[in-house]
């Protein structure tokens, strides 16, 4: 598995104010979506392509397009819908799988409460959008979850990471062969009791969308 913690001076700006308590909703959701837009840039180095021959008013010349079928964007309900936006705005022409999951407050464990995907994702490169990973059960949940459904190619995109997601996530899937990555924002210190990232930025979904 291969993990990427991006580095650029606009990112650690804008996670600042990303993190900052005082920010709002409003800029926090518009935040999240430009974290996005440059954490996709990172995430779709590898996204496939194909050569294709075009006019320009000048002259003819190859170019590349992206590759059919086209990539998968999963972002998990209910807190990956505000990563959405930012990663379309990057990949257009992706088509978009929802996937529902939540986690028991007092277990930590995820379970799935809705989907809408493809039955069959066998050959789609498949980005997963969810913006922390913290003790890594839903991320892993999602991957397995897609797995099943054919899918080999899978990137996952977080806005934060606990070294706890990451060692989970590596536990379950190194050494089998699988082209997973991960590309995250930030790498922050720990989980806390309450398995939230320290120092995080709180509950996102709240953040993004009120507590309801
Ligand atoms: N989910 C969140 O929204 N925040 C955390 O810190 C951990 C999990």
């Amino acid at each position: 598995m291969k993990i990427t913690v991006a580095n650029h001076p606009l990112l650690a700006h804008k996670l600042t104010v990303l993190r900052d308590e005082k920010t709002k909703s409003p800029t926090f959701r518009a935040l999240t979506e430009e974290i996005v837009t440059l954490l996709a840039y990172e995430a779709t180095r590898e996204v496939r392509t194909e050569n294709v021959q075009i006019k320009t008013p000048v002259a003819m010349t190859q170019g590349n397009v992206l590759a059919k079928p086209k990539p998968v964007v999963v972002p998990i309900l209910r807190a990956g819908l505000g990563m959405l936006e930012g990663m379309t705005r990057l990949i257009p022409t992706a088509e978009v799988g929802f996937l529902g999951m939540i986690r028991d407050h007092q277990t930590l464990q995820p379970s799935t409460y809705a989907n809408r995907l493809p039955e069959d994702l066998t050959g789609r490169q498949c980005f997963i959008l969810d913006p922390m990973l913290a003790t890594g059960g839903t991320l892993i949940a999602a991957i397995e979850f897609l797995l099943a459904k054919g899918a080999r190619d899978i990137t996952a995109i977080t806005i934060l990471a606990a070294p706890e997601g990451i060692a989970a996530l590596e536990k379950a899937f190194d050494g089998k062969n699988l082209p997973i990555t991960l590309i995250t924002g930030a790498l922050d210190e720990k989980l806390n009791e309450k398995g939230y990232i320290v120092p995080g930025l709180g509950d996102a979904g709240d953040r993004l969308y009120g507590v309801v």
